[in-house]
């Protein structure tokens, strides 16, 4: 079965075949055949972030061709697609409608049914592309709308165990770079300039450590480096280095706190062997954090699992992916879908004081 994706939800405009085999034992494996991302980075970083107007336009000026060349690289055509799936939220809505819009034209004239998909459950169900595992596990997604804990129980049943009050911790990355005019996007940047720093330099806060608190808070953080970066002034390279690595250190220690309530959580709920942290969003491509997460996991008995840079950012292999768990499971979406701006993994789950703030996610 081969499923066309398409992602338009933020600043990538992207397009993927996804092929999904059943072997002789029932053991499903998903190979992706080509996976086409354009970045408009470049586009939006003298802005210092991402101009919603300025995305739809270039999703819409990009995408047909973007999806031509999904289909040629991965050397197949609509005769051969089963499904196509689109990213209908959580997102920026003209790039979510330039997507679902697409999707739907090409369904009304090949026929090809869509599904209209949620983009943090492409994120929350990679990992069972890269590396085929079971329910339930444990995610950790960490982008630049979300920081959220997801217990993952099959597809479709996700539920959401802690999430921010405030700050996404992307965007708290994203803001300590514009504060310390490192380039854009600010999470490679910060990560790479703290790697020359001192992470001991300045005792910034660990938000929220209280005993029972499981959900994260990042905007006193900012604030405590927004302080910091004002009594240095005017900056020099070490001050910007020992900044970014004490910074770091703050958000992997927060990270560990959680992470180990998180482990104590599903462990009281779940009672199998193999335990699996799985990690995704952009700030998952950060090294420093990767490698704390893996040595919790070892020291609890857990295996972390990080798929590929490329996988955990934004793409829309996840998005095809998500459509071939779904296919033949639910039914496919029809003409009526709409783009949702807002769409939680867990819609049950009640929202908490100042989440979502920025409006474009869950
Ligand atoms: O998942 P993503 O590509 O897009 C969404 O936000 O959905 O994540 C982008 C975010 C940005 O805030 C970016 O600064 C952050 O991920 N990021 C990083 C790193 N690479 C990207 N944060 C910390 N360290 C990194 N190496
Ligand atoms: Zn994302």
């Amino acid at each position: 079965m081969q499923v066309l994706g398409i992602e338009t939800s933020c600043d990538e405009t992207a397009a993927a075949v996804v092929e999904k085999a059943v072997d002789l034992a029932g053991i499903e494996t998903g190979e992706i055949l080509s996976n086409i991302i354009y970045s408009q980075t470049s586009e939006h970083e003298v802005f210092g972030g991402v101009v919603p107007e300025i995305a739809a336009r270039s999703h819409l000026q990009k995408l047909d061709g973007i999806i031509n060349k999904a289909l040629a690289e991965a050397n197949t055509n609509f005769a051969n697609i089963d499904a196509i799936a689109v990213t209908a939220g959580p997102g920026l809505i003209g790039g979510l409608l330039t997507g679902l819009m697409t999707a739907k034209a090409i369904s009304a004239s090949t026929g090809i049914p869509f599904y209209a998909i949620n983009h943090l459950e492409g994120h929350a169900l990679t990992a069972r592309l890269t590396d085929n595992i079971k329910f339930p596990y444990l995610l950790l997604l960490v982008s630049g709308g979300h920081s959220q804990f997801v217990e993952v129980k099959d597809v479709n049943e996700y539920k959401r165990l802690a999430t921010t009050i405030d700050d996404a911790l992307g965007e708290a990355f994203d803001k300590t770079a514009k504060l310390l005019s490192l380039d854009y996007p600010g999470g490679p940047s910060v990560e790479k300039a703290a790697l020359a720093g001192d992470p001991k330099r300045f005792d910034f806060p660990r938000p929220l450590p209280a005993r029972t608190e499981t959900n994260f808070s990042f905007s006193g953080l900012k604030t405590a480096v927004r302080l910091a970066a004002n009594k240095c002034a005017p900056l020099t390279q070490t001050d910007i280095a020992d900044i970014c690595a004490s910074f770091q250190e703050a958000i992997i220690d927060v990270l560990k706190n959680r992470t180990h309530k998180m482990f104590d959580l599903f462990e009281s709920a779940n009672t199998q062997k193999d335990k699996h942290l799985v990690i995704a969003g952009g700030v998952a491509a950060n090294k420093q954090i990767r490698s704390a997460l893996e040595s919790l996991c070892q020291e609890r008995g857990w295996k972390l699992i990080a798929p590929p840079m490329n996988l955990c950012t934004d793409n829309a292999a996840m998005i095809a992916w998500a459509g071939l768990e779904r296919l033949g499971k639910f039914e496919p979406s029809n003409m009526s879908a709409s783009p949702r701006s807002r769409w939680p993994l867990d819609e049950v789950s009640v929202g908490v004081i100042g989440s979502g703030k920025r409006g474009a996610k869950a």
